[in-house]
């Protein structure tokens, strides 16, 4: 992370050029130095999902406070906690700041009103998929660093790892 950014809350994705994030609760590509970027960035953070992007995982992530944010009930997640919206999963935080959303679309639309910086992985293709990261507004965010990549093969494409800092407060 650059030095100059010390983010509180983060928001971290992966996002294709036509917006796309996901199709049938999985990621649409794969892209094993993203998954490399993500664990480095959030260890040790608390992570803050909602509940379909919960289910999408095998199991709670390791070295991580894990919360999961959903309208239900009684919920149970097996190795998280749970929050009924990221109002109430803020002040349960209790890892070291930054803390990260990581997805998917519907938690992102609410995560991008309080966010302070972005970890975007900005991949170069288009893909089919259900859920989009929502637009961004490039009046309240300013790109800080930008590390261009290449996905060698067949089913390769060109990536940047983006970061970007809040400048509307
Ligand atoms: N490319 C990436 O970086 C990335 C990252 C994460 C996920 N993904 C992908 O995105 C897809 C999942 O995203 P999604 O948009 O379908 O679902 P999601 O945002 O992961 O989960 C949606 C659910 O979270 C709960 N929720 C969301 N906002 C809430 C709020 N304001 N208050 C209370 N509960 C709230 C609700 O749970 P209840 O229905 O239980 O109430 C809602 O149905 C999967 O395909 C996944 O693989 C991609």
């Amino acid at each position: 992370m650059p030095a100059a950014i010390r983010p509180v809350f983060a928001v971290i994705a992966a996002v294709a050029s036509n917006g796309v994030i996901g199709i049938d609760g999985r990621l649409p590509w794969r892209l094993p130095d993203d998954l490399k970027r993500f664990r480095a960035l959030t260890s040790g953070h608390t992570i803050i999902m909602g509940r379909r992007t919960w289910e999408s995982l095998p199991h709670a992530l390791p070295d991580r406070q894990n919360i999961v944010v959903t309208r239900t009930p009684g919920y149970f997640a097996d190795g998280a906690e749970t929050a009924g919206s990221l109002a109430d999963a803020l002040p349960r935080v209790h890892c070291p700041a930054p803390t990260f959303c990581i997805g998917g679309g519907a938690l992102y639309r609410d995560a991008l009103l309080l966010a302070d910086a972005l970890y975007i992985t900005e991949i170069d293709r288009a893909f089919t998929g259900d859920a989009t990261f929502p637009p961004l507004d490039r009046d309240r965010w300013l790109e800080v660093d930008r590390e261009p990549h290449t996905l060698d093969g067949p089913d390769g494409f060109d990536y940047a790892f983006v970061t970007f800092r809040r400048i509307d407060r």
